[in-house]
This record gives structure tokens, C-alpha cells and sequence, in this order.
């Protein structure tokens, strides 16, 4: 069902042959296991990657290296605004970062959904790989990149650092693969 989408991970930092793909259902378990094992994100129950899999693929993508998942971005279009493409949860695994695998997912999936004017995501302070990530998205996009609160601690627990909303636009409209070329 789900086709694979072109990798744009650099092969000068891609010597473990990681591809970019749509993602399956089945692939919702290895996520899930990503996402618990970077200790960083909440994690979800491993039902919730399921489904989203099931239902949000159009809007998510996988990292494959010798068949395994070694990275995936979810996301969604806001259902109130969609042409905003809000990225839910980003995860590398730590035997492949540093290697442009999150740029490359981001990328690629920005570029698979059509109409995408902005991409939103929440990162918590102190994550500078996530402030980077976002950071260097905006600016191969030559796009403004906008930082407000979007849920503090009072509302997402005691413990849990606030969600600071990175909203990143409007984005350049996407070129066809020949004037890439
Ligand atoms: C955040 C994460 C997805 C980045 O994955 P990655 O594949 O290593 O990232 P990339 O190699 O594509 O690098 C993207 C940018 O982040 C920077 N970066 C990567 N790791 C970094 C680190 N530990 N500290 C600071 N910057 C870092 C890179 O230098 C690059 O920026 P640049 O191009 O301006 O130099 C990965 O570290 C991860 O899974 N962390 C745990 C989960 C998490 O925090 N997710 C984000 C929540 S929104």
C-alpha cells in the first residue's frame, strides 16, 4: 500500500544506505520502540502508532536501513487550517544521527505533501538537535520561523517541560523534479 517516496538524505552522509519512505502499518511497532527508546519523547502507546499508521501515512515517513526502521517523522494537516502540516513526533535512532537522517526525513516529507505553506512543530527547551533540526529547515526553505509557548508545564503535568510551538512559513512553492535538475 504504502510506496516509497525519493531519498533526499545526501550520499555523502548516507553510508549506511538509509532510505526515506511511506510508511506501513506494521511499522508503527518499531516506532513506537524508537520513541520509547530515546528517552525524549513522550511515548505514546504503541496502539496510538498503529493507528496513526493506519490513518495519518500520507502525512508521516520512515527511515529504512537493511530493512529496519532507523527513523520516522508523523505528522498531520491541521484540520482547522490545512495547508499546515504539523509535525507530531521526530526520532532517530542513535546508531544513525548525525548523519542529516532527520533533515532528510523532514525534507522529504515536506515535499510529499502537497500544499504545505507551514510545517509547525513543539519542541521543549534544551533540546538544541530538535531547535537545530527546525532551525535548518527554516533556513533551507528561506522561510520565517515564529517561537510562542504552546502548552506549559501548568497544563501538560508536573515534570514535563512546556511545548514551545516552532511554526516555519510560508514555505517556497515546491519545484518539479526538472527544475531541480
Ligand atoms: C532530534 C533528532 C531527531 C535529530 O536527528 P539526526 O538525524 O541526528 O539529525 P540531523 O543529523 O538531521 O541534524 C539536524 C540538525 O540538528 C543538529 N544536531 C543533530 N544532533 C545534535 C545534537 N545532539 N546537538 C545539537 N545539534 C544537533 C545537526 O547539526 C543539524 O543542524 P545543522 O545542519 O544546522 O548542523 C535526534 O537527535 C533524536 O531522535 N532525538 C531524540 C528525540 C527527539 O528529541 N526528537 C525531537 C522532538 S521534536
Amino acid at each position: 500500500m504504502a510506496a516509497p517516496v525519493v531519498s533526499p538524505v545526501r550520499a555523502a552522509s548516507n553510508p549506511g544506505q538509509v532510505t526515506i519512505e511511506a510508511p506501513r502499518v506494521a511499522d508503527g511497532v518499531a516506532c513506537w520502540r524508537l520513541a520509547v527508546a530515546t528517552g525524549a519523547l513522550d511515548a505514546n502507546s504503541r496502539y496510538a502508532y498503529l493507528l496513526w499508521f493506519r490513518d495519518f501515512a500520507e502525512t508521516s515517513v520512515v527511515a529504512r536501513r537493511d530493512g529496519a526502521v532507523v527513523g520516522f517523522v508523523t505528522g498531520y494537516r491541521r484540520p482547522d487550517e490545512p495547508s499546515t502540516l504539523m509535525v507530531w513526533q521526530v526520532a532517530v535512532s542513535a546508531s544513525v544521527r548525525g548523519r542529516g537522517v532527520a533533515a532528510g526525513l523532514l525534507a522529504a516529507l515536506a515535499d510529499r505533501v502537497p500544499g504545505v505553506a507551514h510545517v509547525e512543530a513543539t519542541v521543549t527547551p534544551g533540546n538544541s538537535a530538535s531547535e537545530a533540526l527546525f532551525s535548518r529547515f527554516a533556513r533551507e526553505r528561506a522561510a520565517g520561523l515564529v517561537r510562542r509557548e504552546l502548552f506549559g508545564s501548568d497544563l501538560l503535568g508536573v515534570g514535563h517541560e512546556p511545548e514551545v510551538l516552532f511554526r516555519i512559513g510560508p514555505l517556497a512553492q515546491q519545484k518539479s523534479g526538472k527544475e531541480r535538475e
